[in-house]
């Protein structure tokens, strides 16, 4: 069934987010009827637009970023629905204009509507706004009032805490929805129902099948025009604390009793509280950093991070981070997990890759030996969504010889329904209050504790070799040896 009438508030409404991302989102889910019979969406910023303009402006996002760019014919019926507001956001009186929105609404939908407040805004004014709403009337309504609040959640531990103290004394925990768009992926989400589902691949889920864990969030992309925000945040904020931290969290929970979102969140703090804590003076060992420098990517030359407009020309923001994890629990002890991520790599490409330990006794002759691998599990979030498991077999003919061959199932050529965006399953969960896929406080705590080592030390060590990788290829020589020390390599798809 359709979620309850909802009236939406997105400040930082003339912003890239909600021109890329958000209204792309709401306008696909009005196309696949997911939308409320009654809603209305406005946007909030300084911008002065009148509402024609913006929705000039937001149908040119639909037509640059939305998976269906071209599908237009109901955009009129669905912009009927938004409207602009031009405001200033640290004005106290403005917010008075929010409430009576909300009552002319209620008034016109004859019912009590969901009123969602969408953060899409800078962080540094998310507390100030945080603070406005919090006073209004209508964020009393616990079970109504929705507060939404995207990435970078805090800068470090102290101010991630502050965020949350400063949010849980205006709004209940249940009305909070901290956003990592990873948690909407399709991918993302079917890791539970692969490992949850399926009896087979439990048993071996575990430190006795399993030799070590590999995640490489790679992106070939650079700054995108985000270059102050990047400054600040460097490649361990921006993609380590949260969303790579989610998907090692997917992979190494616990089986959850239930799909309630509490249960689902508790089992993941469970695996970021056994993360063991890497020693000030042991980083170098777990966490590699790297930086790129001028280069050329796809035939288009790229200048180097420290040449970028608005970047510090010795800076030491980190654009590549490696790092090797323990989780010190039953399941895990010594498995580790090596993750990666960094900008301007040489291609897209996000996977999660189990290499299963050798099967313990090799009987076959001794010419088969060359081919002889273990067995890989490999999950490709993107832009590939497939899932694959390499074993050996038989080589055709009349030796016995091996081969390593791939059992591939591939969600394009299974399904012919289209997977929704990220955004469009997120939105959808706060209109139906489901915060299953969202951050807890807690979490997101948790997570700044497992890399606030490294942070410290990367902080009070500045890096000597920056820039040290080369824009399209993977990124410094070290990270190569973080994992060829342990005896193995990083892990590409062919
Ligand atoms: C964002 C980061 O959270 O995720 C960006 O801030 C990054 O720097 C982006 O490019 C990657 O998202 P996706 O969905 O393209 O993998």
């Amino acid at each position: 069934s359709k979620p309850e009438p909802a009236i939406f508030f997105i400040l930082g409404g003339s912003g890239d987010l909600t021109y890329r991302k958000l209204i792309p989102a709401l306008y696909n889910l009005f196309l696949d009827d997911w939308m409320p019979e009654q809603f209305h969406i406005i946007g909030i910023g300084r911008t002065a637009y009148s509402n024609e303009k913006y929705k000039a402006h937001l149908l040119e996002g639909i037509h640059k970023f939305s998976r269906r760019k071209n599908h237009i014919e109901h955009w009129n019926e669905f912009s009927e629905h938004i409207e602009y507001l031009k405001m200033d956001v640290e004005d106290d009186q403005a917010y008075q204009s929010i409430s009576k929105i909300v009552q002319d609404k209620e008034k016109l939908f004859g019912a009590h509507p969901n009123v969602i407040f969408y953060l899409a805004v800078a962080p540094q004014l998310v507390p100030d706004i945080a603070k406005h709403l919090g006073q209004l009337n209508i964020c009393a309504d616990q079970k109504c009032c929705r507060i939404v609040v995207e990435k970078p959640f805090g800068h470090d531990l102290q101010s991630a805490h502050e965020l949350n103290q400063l949010l849980q004394s205006m709004f209940d925990e249940s009305q909070i929805y901290r956003i990592d768009h990873y948690l909407g992926k399709e991918t993302v989400q079917n890791i539970l129902a692969f490992r949850f589902a399926n009896a087979l691949f439990e048993p071996i889920w575990n430190r006795n099948y399993i030799d070590h864990i590999q995640i490489t969030a790679a992106e070939s992309v650079g700054l995108e025009g985000r270059n102050s925000y990047y400054e600040k945040a460097g490649a361990l904020r921006d993609m380590v604390q949260n969303h790579i931290l989610q998907l090692l969290c997917m992979i190494a929970m616990e089986a959850p009793v239930s799909f309630d979102a509490n249960e689902i969140r508790n089992k993941k703090v469970d695996v970021l509280n056994a993360i063991r804590k890497i020693r000030k003076e042991e980083v170098q060992d777990y966490a590699v950093r790297g930086q790129y420098g001028p280069g050329w990517m796809k035939g288009q030359k790229v200048v180097g991070y420290r040449q970028e407009k608005g970047v510090n020309p010795e800076s030491p923001v980190e654009t590549f981070a490696a790092v090797k994890f323990y989780v010190d629990n039953w399941r895990w002890q010594g498995v580790p997990f090596y993750v990666r991520t960094g900008k301007y790599l040489h291609e897209k490409t996000t996977i999660i890759v189990l290499q299963f330990r050798p099967a313990p006794h090799y009987a076959f002759p001794p010419e088969a030996a060359e081919t002889w691998r273990p067995n890989r599990l490999t999950i490709s979030i993107q832009p590939n969504m497939d899932i694959r498991i390499r074993f050996q077999a038989k080589r055709p003919g009349q030796k016995m010889t091996l081969s390593p061959v791939d059992m591939v199932f591939n969600y394009e050529e299974a399904y012919e329904d289209h997977s929704p965006e990220a955004y469009e399953t997120l939105l959808l969960d706060i209109m139906e209050g489901d915060a299953t896929l969202f951050m807890r406080a807690d979490q997101v705590e948790a997570a700044w504790r497992v890399i606030t080592p490294i942070l410290e030390a990367w902080q009070n060590r500045p890096p000597v070799d920056f820039p040290n990788y080369a824009p399209g290829t993977w990124g410094p020589e070290d990270a190569e040896a973080l994992i060829a020390r342990d005896g193995h390599n990083w892990i590409t798809l062919p």
